[in-house]
């Protein structure tokens, strides 16, 4: 039985639909976005389409994860466009609350996702990863899925919300999504919207160092202190692309490493006119 599209903002009603559907042994599915919907969003969606019966995109620009110099208020908004790529794309419910539904006057609970949180994107943006971490649990709590898809891009940020899950007892999957690319490999984003086409161009060096990354390791290169240099100095020929940083971390804890082991995630951010762009790739040693 498939459901009829709709638009909720209430977080109630949300809530009845999803333990309505549950009831009747239906799967639900979730895909958290802040809007501004790309091929990597509706790749989601498309997965938990196939994957449950119900699918509920949340479109909701979170407040509580932008710190106070960033892009809360000029974040891309296209709420219409959205609704109508999330439904071809196979969502059957758009959850849109306004900011006071999701955080009412009186609001004091946040999570605290602990050490796993301070590093990279945490290190850079204190206090994101909090807000990430509470957004998500609400969004859990309202929506009731079996499984909640998230995608690699922001590695970081699913390796929060397995942590959150696994430590809360949280009875949901978390479905982990590849890294959908432009045809040149520049890992979609909706900040591309603030890129002009030559800013995107410049872009494509980020992937190129990954690449060259993974060729490293493939040759038999292990020192990550190597290979960050090799890819620093690919990255020095683009013009006016800065690096903010280059890790390479465990994919099981995100702990730091020197040379690569199993499982290592290498993880970049660079900064494009004033634009924070983020890439990953995880490798594995070959013995
Ligand atoms: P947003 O940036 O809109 O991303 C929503 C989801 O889409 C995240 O799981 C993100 O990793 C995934 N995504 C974004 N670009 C992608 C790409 N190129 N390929 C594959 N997946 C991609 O991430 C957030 O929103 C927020 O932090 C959120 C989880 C919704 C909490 O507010």
């Amino acid at each position: 039985m498939k459901h009829r599209f709709q638009i909720a903002k209430s977080p109630r009603l949300i809530t009845k639909l999803a333990e309505s559907y549950r009831l009747k042994g239906m799967k639900v599915g979730l895909v958290p976005t802040m809007g501004a919907l790309h091929e990597g969003h509706l790749s989601l969606i498309r997965k938990s389409s196939q994957q449950n019966d119900i699918t509920i995109v949340s479109i909701f620009v979170n407040p509580t994860q932008f710190g106070p110099s960033e892009d809360f208020a000029r974040y891309p908004r296209t709420f219409k466009s959205d609704c109508a790529k999330a439904k071809s794309a196979g969502a059957d419910i758009i959850f849109h609350p306004t900011v006071n539904d999701i955080y009412p006057d009186v609001f004091q609970t946040f999570v605290d996702p602990g050490p796993i949180a301070d590093k990279l994107e945490g290190a850079a943006r204190p206090g994101h990863m909090r807000g990430v971490a509470t957004i998500c649990l609400k969004l859990f709590s309202i929506c009731k899925p079996h499984n909640a898809y998230f995608g690699q891009k922001d590695a970081q940020q699913l390796a929060v919300i397995g942590s959150i899950v696994h430590d809360l007892n949280l009875d949901l999957k978390i479905v982990r999504c590849p890294i959908a690319r432009t045809k040149t490999g520049i890992a979609l984003s909706s900040r591309h919207a603030y890129l002009s086409a030559s800013d995107m161009k410049k872009a494509e060096v980020i992937y190129d160092s990954l690449k060259l990354a993974k060729k490293l390791i493939a040759e038999g290169e292990t020192d990550c202190g190597q290979i960050k240099t090799e890819m620093t100095g690919l990255i020095k020929t683009a013009p006016e692309v800065k690096i903010e940083y280059i890790s390479f971390n465990s994919w099981d804890d995100l702990a730091e490493t020197d040379s690569i082991i199993s499982k290592t995630l290498i993880s970049m951010v660079v900064v494009i006119n004033n634009v924070r762009l983020l890439d990953n790739i995880i490798v594995s040693l070959k013995i």
